[in-house]
């Protein structure tokens, strides 16, 4: 099979990522990360409240011994950490190539999974969550680190207390790569998978594109789980920084 080559952009870390993600929001089944190897994909999104963690780095391992791909340093992995971390796992990797904070939340550590109530859901520190990206950055543990589900008041406060800027600021949509973003794709079907990695081949006329942009845009997660009346957001306004 003829292996797709996909364009790379360079964070501001310097390193290289490529610029179609492959989503593993969902648990993949055991032959599908490989089939999306041997594809092409060399960008894998997971994050520890995936639960996708343990199935990629087993993966990885067997990409190896396949012989599908050589070393390590061919595959770009992000991972994210989730509200009531205070530290992560690694995939069993000595590293990870980029590294997020999921949400900008935070959640009373003994919770679990995602039926929580308004009262877990605590003052998120940006600056010393930051501080401790930082740290994995500088240990070595992350060779970028970004946010995910920042708005913009959020990433500005942020920027005013960082010492290392963010990479990468994820979001659910609003992708589209010709608007200079990069999508993280997730399809589990063998031939979707090869449809989605062949957005390089081609592009859309300015017919297409203005039917699209006509399309009105909306937030699919809202993330109302994390509102409370007396928690640190009580309204969709006050945790997307009025962008909902
Ligand atoms: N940072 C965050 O907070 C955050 C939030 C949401 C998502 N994400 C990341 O983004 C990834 C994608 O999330 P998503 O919400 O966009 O995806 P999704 O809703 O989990 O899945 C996309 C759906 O589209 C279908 N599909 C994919 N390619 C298609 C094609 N070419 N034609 C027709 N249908 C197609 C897939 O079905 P088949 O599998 O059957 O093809 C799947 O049902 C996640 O896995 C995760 O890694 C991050």
């Amino acid at each position: 099979m003829e292996v797709k080559k996909v364009p790379e952009v360079v964070l501001n870390s310097g390193k290289t990522m490529p610029t179609i993600g492959f989503g593993t929001g969902t648990i993949p089944p055991s032959q599908t990360l490989l089939d999306a190897i041997d594809i092409g994909y060399r960008h894998f999104d997971t994050a520890s409240f995936y639960n996708t963690e343990e199935p990629l780095g087993q993966a990885m391992s067997k990409s190896l011994e396949l012989g599908l791909i050589k070393n390590r340093d061919e595959l770009f992995i992000t991972s994210k950490l989730w509200c009531t971390d205070a530290h992560h796992d690694l995939l069993g990797l000595a590293y990870v190539d980029l590294y997020l904070i999921h949400w900008p939340v935070r959640l009373k550590q003994d919770v679990e999974g995602i039926n929580f109530k308004g009262e877990d859901v605590i003052p998120f520190d940006i600056k010393e969550t930051w501080e401790a990206m930082e740290d994995c950055y500088r240990l070595g543990l992350a060779k970028s680190i970004g946010v995910s589900n920042f708005g913009i008041k959020k990433l500005s406060t942020l920027l005013e207390n960082a010492e290392i800027p963010p990479a990468i600021n994820q979001i659910a949509l609003r992708w589209i790569y010709e608007q200079g973003a990069i999508p993280v794709v997730k399809s589990f079907n063998k031939e979707r998978m090869k449809q989605n990695i062949e957005i390089f081949d081609w592009e859309l006329d300015q017919e297409e594109s203005d039917k699209i942009n006509q399309i009105p845009q909306c937030r699919l997660l809202k993330a109302e789980m994390f509102l409370s009346d007396n928690g640190p957001y009580k309204s969709l306004e006050e945790l997307w920084d009025g962008d909902v």
